[in-house]
């Protein structure tokens, strides 16, 4: 697939990737333009990329990329923010909870808390482990994008029939597949996932690629403020969308950069949608990995060409 990245806002570009913070990026978006908002913020607790702040300041600059992304959302669009717990001194604020009102004041309506359940992380001591965070799911009105078709996951028994009345017979289950639900079982990228790379939270693809099939169409828009190493942008561009994203860390950026590339070219390894998560009492044959370090070599010239002076950039297999 042949696709135009550009670092600065251009309308027919299909990966606009800008190395910068998001704060000042935002305001180039056109008003209405961009479908899905979908974004893990830092969450304020000491990470590599992240310096700790007041939670009053914290508020107020999750405040203005919200106020921002609200703004650039079509009004059939749909804004997901994907968080876990602020920490302090062994104390949890859940920062959906913290962060609510500013979705609220913006009047848009709350369609899913989705509870994104997955396998791994600290082992907590004095108070039991963390092992979910949650996406919460917001539409800016009442007539929004909802594709629930390409998301369907397989039934329990995919053949069951009624067994009496009218429709003895007949199939009692959408043969297509079932809701997924709101409760999400994906694995989160650790060490041994196909896709992990140097990160330290990045999202894995298939979260990402449900929301992406489920709130946009194809050409769509979709943006992540706090793209890091472009999970989101990966998942956008597999499946024939466009994509916004920013990154303040130069080594994430051009890691997404790459990842993107490799993506339009076809050859990005991700674990795909609907494979079962490892189940240690059974035949796991399926969930054996392949190492996924020759991805991680870098398209220097081409990521400092994107980024230095604005210049665009034509990637074709
Ligand atoms: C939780 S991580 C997101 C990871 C991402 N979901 C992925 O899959 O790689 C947050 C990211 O936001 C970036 N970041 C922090 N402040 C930023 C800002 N003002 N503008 C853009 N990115 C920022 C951090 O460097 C970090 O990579």
């Amino acid at each position: 697939m042949m696709i135009k990245i550009t670092n600065e806002y251009e309308k027919d570009s299909d990966a606009i990737i800008h190395y910068g913070s998001c704060y000042d990026f935002v305001k180039k978006i056109p008003s209405k333009s961009v479908k899905l908002v979908v974004t893990s913020p830092p969450y304020n607790i000491g990470k590599e990329y992240e310096k700790k702040v007041d939670l009053n300041n914290y508020y107020k600059s999750q405040e203005k990329i919200i106020d921002d992304s609200v703004r650039i959302l079509t009004d059939d669009g749909s804004i997901c923010w994907q968080i876990g717990n602020y920490v302090e001194n062994s104390e949890i604020i859940p920062l959906d909870i913290l962060l609510f009102p500013i979705f609220q004041k913006n009047q848009l309506k709350l369609r899913n808390r989705i509870i994104w359940h997955f396998g791994h992380g600290l082992h907590a001591s004095k108070r039991f482990s963390g092992r979910y965070e949650t996406i919460l799911w917001f539409t800016k009105s009442d007539h929004y994008t909802f594709n629930l078709d390409p998301v369907r996951v397989p039934q329990k028994y995919p053949n069951k029939k009624h067994f009496k009345g009218p429709n003895k017979g007949k199939l009692s289950c959408n043969p297509l597949g079932k809701n997924p639900s709101d409760v999400w079982e994906i694995p989160n990228v650790k060490n041994n996932h196909i896709e992990k790379t140097v990160h330290p939270c990045q999202f894995p693809v298939e979260l990402i690629e449900r929301l992406v099939l489920s709130m946009t169409n194809p050409k769509d828009f979709v943006f992540d403020p706090f793209m890091g190493v472009g999970s989101t942008a990966v998942a956008a561009i597999k499946n024939n969308r466009r994509t916004i994203g920013c990154e303040i860390m130069e080594e994430y950026y051009e890691i997404a950069m790459n990842r993107i590339t490799l993506s339009s070219k076809g050859t990005l390894k991700t674990r795909p949608m609907h494979k079962p998560v490892y189940n240690p009492n059974k035949d796991n044959t399926e969930n054996k990995i392949e190492n996924n370090k020759s991805q991680s070599v870098l398209f220097k010239d081409t990521v400092n060409g994107v980024r230095n002076g604005n210049q665009t950039k034509i990637f074709s297999s």
